[in-house]
Parts: C-alpha cells; sequence; structure tokens
C-alpha cells in the first residue's frame, strides 16, 4: 500500500535567535526564541511511504538530491518510522520559492512541511504542539515555522516538552520584513556547525542567561503593538548573537561592507521618524522589520544603499498544513508567486 501525503510551511525570521544547542542531537536549544512566519514565502513537501525497505530519495524542485541534504532528510523520516512503525523507504518531493542564497533559513520551511506530510502519510495523529517537537528534529528553527503567526519556542526541559506555540496569529499584527540582500552566495559556514561553535564563546553565557527577559520583552512588544519596544530588542539580541559569532573559536564573521551600511542607515532612519528596526541571521543579509505603512518607503530607501543587489518582501504567514496531494500542481511550485514582491537592481 502507498501511504502519500502533501504539506506546505513558510520559512520564519527570529526577532529572538536560537543560537546553540543543549543537546545536539535532539536540537535541544541553548536559549529560548521568538519569530514571526513569513506568508509571502513557502516550501511544499509531498512525501509517499512506500512498502519496500531501502534508501529514501529526496527531489529538491525537481532535481533528484544525493549527499548530506538526503541523509539528513533519512535521518528525520528514521524518527516518524519508528513512531509509526512502518519500515518502509521514502520518497520526498520538495518545492519551494524561497530563493537560494538570500540567507533566508529554507530548512525551517522545509522540515515542518515535511514534519506535517510524514506524519499525516503514516496516520500518525499528532497535536500541533507534537508536530513541533517533530519538525525540531530536522531543524531547530523548523519547530517555529508548525504554528501559526507570531510564535515563542519554549526552552523545555527533555525532548518531549521543547516546542513552539503561537503567541499571536498573523492578523495580529501587520508588521513586514523587508529583505535587503547584499550577497547571494551560500555561507561558509552553516548554522549546524555555527550551533557547535556558540559554547566556544565567552559571551555565550552571558547571551544565554539574558534570553528569557529578551523574549519576555519581545513576547509584551508584539501583543502590545508596540513597535518602538520591539525595535530596541530585536537588535539588542541580532548584535548579541554576532558577537558571540565572532568571538568564536574558530571565530564566525557573517558581516560585509554593505551589512554595516545597512545597519547604519536603518539606525539614521529611524532617528529621522521612520519606523524600521534590523535583525540578521547567520549571513549578511540584513531583515528590516517594519509596520506595513512603512515597507514602501524602506524599499525604497534601501535602493539608495551601496551593495544591496535585491529587496524581497513578507507579512505575518499561517502554519504548516497539510494541503490536497494535487495542491503542489494548483500552486504551480517551483515559481515565485504573485504574493511575493522581488525587485531585482
Ligand atoms: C541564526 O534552525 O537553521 O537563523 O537546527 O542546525 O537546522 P539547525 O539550525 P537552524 O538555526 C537557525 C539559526 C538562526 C537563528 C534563528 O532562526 O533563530
Amino acid at each position: 500500500m502507498i501511504r502519500q501525503a502533501t504539506a506546505q510551511a513558510h520559512p520564519n525570521i527570529a526577532f529572538i535567535k536560537y543560537w546553540g544547542n543543549r543537546d545536539e542531537r535532539l536540537r535541544l536549544p541553548a536559549n529560548p526564541s521568538f519569530s514571526m512566519n513569513l506568508g509571502a514565502l513557502r516550501t511544499i513537501a509531498r512525501v509517499t511511504f512506500l512498502e519496500e525497505e531501502g534508501p529514501d530519495a529526496l527531489v529538491l524542485n525537481g532535481v533528484s538530491v544525493e549527499g548530506p541534504a538526503r541523509d539528513r532528510v533519512e535521518a528525520f523520516l528514521d524518527h516518524v518510522r519508528r513512531m509509526a512503525g512502518h519500515r518502509g523507504r521514502a520518497v520526498v518531493e520538495s518545492q519551494t520559492d524561497i530563493p537560494t542564497g538570500v540567507g533566508l533559513a529554507s530548512s525551517a520551511a522545509a522540515f515542518a512541511a515535511l514534519a506535517v506530510a510524514a506524519a499525516a502519510a503514516l496516520d500518525l495523529p499528532l497535536s500541533e504542539r507534537e508536530l513541533s517537537i517533530l519538525a525540531r528534529l530536522g531543524s531547530g528553527s523548523a519547530c517555529r515555522s508548525v504554528p501559526p503567526g507570531f510564535v515563542e519556542w519554549v526552552v523545555g526541559e527533555r525532548h518531549e516538552d521543547s516546542y513552539a506555540y503561537s503567541v499571536a496569529p498573523p492578523e495580529h499584527w501587520a508588521l513586514w520584513d523587508v529583505i535587503a540582500v547584499v550577497s547571494e552566495q551560500p555561507k561558509a559556514v552553516g548554522s549546524s556547525e555555527g550551533h557547535r561553535r556558540a559554547a566556544t564563546s565567552p559571551l555565550h553565557p552571558f547571551r544565554v542567561a539574558t534570553a528569557p527577559e529578551r523574549v519576555a520583552r519581545c513576547r509584551e512588544a508584539v501583543l502590545r503593538r508596540d513597535f518602538d519596544a520591539l525595535a530596541e530588542i530585536v537588535e539588542t539580541d541580532a548584535i548579541w548573537m554576532h558577537a558571540v559569532m565572532m568571538t568564536s573559536r574558530p571565530p564566525l564573521f557573517y558581516w560585509e561592507p554593505a551589512t554595516i551600511a545597512v545597519l547604519l542607515a536603518v539606525r539614521r532612519w529611524r532617528e529621522e521618524g521612520l519606523p524600521v528596526a534590523f535583525t540578521l541571521d547567520a549571513g549578511p543579509n540584513v531583515h528590516l522589520l517594519c509596520p506595513a505603512e512603512a515597507a514602501d518607503a524602506v524599499a525604497r530607501r534601501l535602493e539608495g544603499v551601496p551593495g544591496v543587489r535585491r529587496v524581497l518582501r513578507s507579512g505575518p504567514g499561517g502554519g504548516a498544513q497539510r494541503v490536497s496531494n494535487g495542491g503542489t500542481d494548483r500552486v504551480g511550485i517551483g515559481r515565485i508567486h504573485p504574493e511575493i514582491q522581488v525587485e531585482q537592481r
């Protein structure tokens, strides 16, 4: 018997960052984190479990993939197979409109969609919380792409209680992420290796110890839709994470000259009265958060900053969800879909 299901998920941008693990294998994080799903971008995963045993197959945007990416998917599906008592191999077909090399963690959307699709294909009746826990085993930040909107990942003590939940739905606040792409090169050191290095930084214990307070302030700012309070805490947290990266052994420098130009410009624009704040993930591209009504002005001003190659934008998005198996054809995945506004320079 063939068991098949399809699901979609959005990537997320962290306001308070996940950096470093207490348990690397289970991806139990060193600190709590907070994020917003990005509704304009998405990944769709179709999983087909067969009766025969053997290696899993991974097809990304129509291209068959071998090596570490396939191995990571197989290791993830082994968890699902164990939970369901199924031994057969799987074929995973994943399509995404997240542009590669723009520093958006595509693994978050991919493993969130995969968790929902794989559980559905094997008839595992998992709650949203259990799906978030499962997605976390594939990629830490994937647990935050399972619930909708504005999301908090609670650290937890054990595997069973480290999960993400929705603090507010996407409709709660029309907050936009305007992404300044300054480089499209694949990063030299990926997040998984970066998490490993975090503990070698003398600043790491301080960042971890003070993260719960930053998450609480971030949660409050989001619930009150207080942009100024959000701007202050989000920028502080991003700078702290990059300070940890730069003081790790060996150090991780993700910034490029254009990164700094954007950071300084954002501070200037805010002093001039434009509501905008920056954050950065493990890469040189800068995410500019702003209320929806400021997004045009922010994108326009970014065009004047030397080194900004293109600008993407997204508002808040929903959680990971199952779609019909034919859904992949209907939404035309693999193409940039109309909601996403890409300004190429
Ligand atoms: C800097 O979730 O990509 O984007 O668990 O190894 O897949 P893995 O790491 P990942 O790490 C995300 C790091 C970050 C911050 C964040 O999204 O919280």
